[in-house]
């Protein structure tokens, strides 16, 4: 990069047109409270626009008041930034060449050629009528069409030194060439037409080929229907009914669950409960376990009273 200084001639003064100063207004209401000054890069650029191309120190100072910012700050970013140019431009074209590597490996060299010829042998020089100038600049993002040159706002792309001497000598006649590729391609597409998808039976005026396999197979003449072709009143007929219990039935489930709550009784592990433990010593017995009454245990027969005599 060069060292980027401002220009030793400077103008007095600069001022925002009335349509300019709307724009800058406007720019400026986009951003919170306090946070005017991150409006700078696009009042900058508009300062830029009007001048010809090029910014000037009175342009810096005026921005610079309009956003409340010292005056540095404005000047850091202009003399940062390569886009803001620090020097006046050609009238008609200030031509910016890609150097960085794939437009250099495609011919970025050969068009510098062009512009040491045709504007002026070094950089940032207007040419003897101040139309021209150029300057070289990192990638510009349209590597895929390289080599290629930024001219104002349009990319001049896949270009030779012919077509882009070609494009010069239009603007040198007052006209505007028509951007992008300029070796007749659109846009990135390949060179001289499409290299791929180009069997002309895939595009049969959009209808499928007719399918080999069935993409469905008929369902079986004895499987059932399956269960999401079955009809609703179908699914419905073979649905099993959900009994309601039966208050019989209840009963018998609750004297079988008394039932083996007084087994799990007969059989719980003494030892398990101090109180019993310490009871049955008490009392001297050799076992501390309940015995269970004869009503209690299933299937045992009540003891006949004997007939009191
Ligand atoms: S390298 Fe030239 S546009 Fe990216």
């Amino acid at each position: 990069m060069s060292v980027r200084r401002l220009d030793p001639v400077q103008p007095v003064n600069f001022a925002f047109t009335p349509s300019n100063l709307v724009f800058a207004k406007e720019t400026i209401a986009k951003y919170p409270q306090g946070k005017q000054a991150s409006a700078v890069l696009p009042i900058l650029w508009r300062a830029q626009e009007q001048n010809g191309g090029w910014v000037t120190r009175a342009a810096m100072e005026y921005v610079a008041r309009m956003l409340d910012m010292s005056f540095i700050r404005v000047y850091e970013i202009a003399t940062f930034y390569t886009m803001f140019q620090l020097s006046p431009v050609g009238r008609k074209a200030h031509v910016q060449v890609c150097g960085t590597t794939p437009c250099m490996l495609r011919g970025a060299e050969d068009l510098k050629e062009v512009c040491k010829r045709k504007i002026h042998s070094e950089p940032h020089h207007l040419s003897p009528d101040g139309d021209f100038s150029w300057e070289e600049v990192e990638c510009l993002g349209a590597c895929v069409n390289a080599p290629m040159v930024l001219i104002w706002s349009d990319t001049y792309e896949d270009l030779t030194p012919q077509t882009f001497e070609h494009v010069l000598d239009e603007m040198a006649a007052g006209r505007t060439p028509k951007p992008g590729p300029q070796n007749g391609r659109q846009f990135s597409a390949p060179e001289g037409g499409p290299l791929t998808l180009t069997d002309r039976s895939l595009y049969n005026g959009g209808a499928p080929p007719e399918p080999t396999v069935p993409l469905f197979a008929e369902p079986a003449a004895s499987a059932p229907p399956s269960r999401a072709a079955r009809p609703e009143s179908a699914a419905d007929e073979t649905a099993p009914a959900i009994a309601s219990p039966s208050p019989v039935k209840t009963e018998e489930a609750e004297n079988a669950r008394r039932k083996t709550r007084t087994r799990a009784e007969a059989n719980a592990t003494p030892e398990k409960t101090p109180s019993r433990v310490a009871r049955a010593k008490k009392i001297g017995a050799t076992s501390t376990v309940r015995q269970p009454r004869a009503s209690e245990v299933e299937g045992a027969e009540s003891p006949e009273k004997e007939p009191k005599t």
